[in-house]
């Protein structure tokens, strides 16, 4: 979809917004949105409040002192090319996913991820496209 409007639209792209979180693997579209210059903004970056109660990110949360939300968002907020929405209707989320801009993750927390299953694509509307294309 996103090759097909760059071909037919000939206009610049402001962003890309597609799903992507901890527990779904978007690196085919991230590599093509970096090679476009054009922003991918996650979409359910909290794959819809599951990050909030999942046990890996919350033993990282734990040793730098912060919650397993904050994490994912994280670890997507250091990506580049990347720019992170969440969704947060209680204001002590909303303070935390700002606080979240600062929170440092290291390597291993990055490769602790990295092996976290990747194929959870949980918003698969009946008028979804055809994904990655
Ligand atoms: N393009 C548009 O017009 C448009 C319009 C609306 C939404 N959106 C996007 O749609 C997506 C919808 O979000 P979603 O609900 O599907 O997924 P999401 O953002 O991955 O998750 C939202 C859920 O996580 C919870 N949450 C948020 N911050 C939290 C925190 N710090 N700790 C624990 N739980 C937290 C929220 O609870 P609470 O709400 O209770 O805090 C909510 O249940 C967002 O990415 C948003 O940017 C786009």
């Amino acid at each position: 979809m996103l090759r097909k409007a760059i071909e037919e639209i000939g206009a610049p792209i402001a962003r890309h917004q597609i799903e992507y979180h901890a527990f779904l693997d978007q690196s085919k579209m991230l590599g093509y949105s970096r090679e476009k210059g054009i922003p991918l903004v996650a979409y359910a970056p909290l794959a819809q409040g599951r990050a909030a109660s999942d046990p890996v990110l919350q033993g990282i949360g734990l040793k730098h002192g912060v919650t397993a939300a904050q994490v994912a968002l994280a670890w997507l907020l250091e990506q580049d090319g990347v720019a992170v929405i969440p969704k947060a209707q209680r204001l002590e989320s909303q303070k935390s996913n700002l606080d979240a801009l600062a929170v440092p993750l290291d390597d291993d927390d990055g490769q602790t991820i990295a092996v976290l299953p990747k194929n959870h694509r949980f918003v698969t509307p009946p008028f979804a496209p055809q994904w990655d294309t």
